[in-house]
């Protein structure tokens, strides 16, 4: 029997950070708390109750790499392997899997925003090639998957003016390492990032994607509204029931 490939992950934290504004000058945002814990915290854990141990996390300059590694060290206290790659500039999300091409190697890859955290109903067990959706109101703040009657991924658009569907495709994304090709080969867009979208089309047209409904409430904290009701979400359901949020 051919054995399993080894799945690692990505967690993108670099990035501006302007919708937080004062906030974010001096401490990147995936430091800054979510009640009891920082951001970062959750994708992280998110990992780890995926069974990925081994991380690369993405940061923005070299001080920022100095505050998550004091935070976070190498991640043994957690169980958890990480290590850390500097992104010069906000290039986009693709350029995660250029920048991890080594860390990645041979490995099937998760890539998990720094800012999205999920609270999910039941564990999700790692397929290669598959995205994640959740069902919004305002669809055209975020990247939106149209499917067709089979549940198929028909198209996917960033912030769609006009309504297209009301998925969501969340800051969650299974690949092969075929990514890394597949991110080299994208031009950047018009506001001059290298789209995960592009990446998805891609894989889409070449091989396939699978398309998940994430069952649970994801929240992506990028601005402080989203910030505030992610934290006051995650107070309530810790004080209310016994769900752990807490990466340990
Ligand atoms: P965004 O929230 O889209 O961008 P941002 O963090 O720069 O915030 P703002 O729009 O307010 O300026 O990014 C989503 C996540 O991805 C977040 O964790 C930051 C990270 N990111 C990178 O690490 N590198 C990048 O090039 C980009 C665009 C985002």
């Amino acid at each position: 029997m051919k054995a399993e490939k080894e799945m690692c992950g990505i967690v993108l934290a670099g990035g501006k950070g302007t919708r937080l504004g004062e906030l974010t000058n001096v401490i990147s945002k995936q430091l800054l708390p979510v009640y009891k814990q920082p951001m970062v915290y959750y994708p992280l854990k998110t990992l780890k109750d995926m069974g990925i141990t081994r991380i690369l996390i993405i940061v923005s300059s070299v001080l920022q790499e100095q505050l998550f590694y004091s935070q976070l060290g190498d991640g043994s206290k957690f169980g958890l392997q990480l290590s850390y790659k500097i992104q010069e500039k906000a290039n986009g999300l693709a350029e995660a899997f250029i920048l991890g091409e080594e860390f990645i190697g041979e490995s099937d890859v998760t890539l998990i925003l720094g800012d999205n955290v999920f609270l999910l109903n039941s564990k999700i067990t790692p397929v290669k090639n598959t995205i994640f959706t959740y069902k919004v109101k305002n669809p055209s703040a975020y990247g939106v998957a149209k499917l067709d009657i089979y549940g198929e991924l028909e198209d996917i658009v960033e912030k769609p003016e006009e309504f297209i569907s009301d998925n969501a495709v969340v800051g969650l994304y299974i690949f092969t390492s075929s990514v890394i090709d597949v991110a080299k080969r994208i031009k950047p867009s018009k506001r001059g990032e290298l789209e995960i979208v592009d990446v998805i089309k891609i894989i889409n047209n070449e091989q396939y994607i699978n398309v998940e409904e994430i069952s649970g409430v994801w929240f992506d904290c990028g601005t402080p509204d989203d910030l505030l009701e992610c934290a006051e979400y995650v107070r309530a359901l810790t004080k209310r029931t016994n769900r752990d949020t807490l990466l340990r």
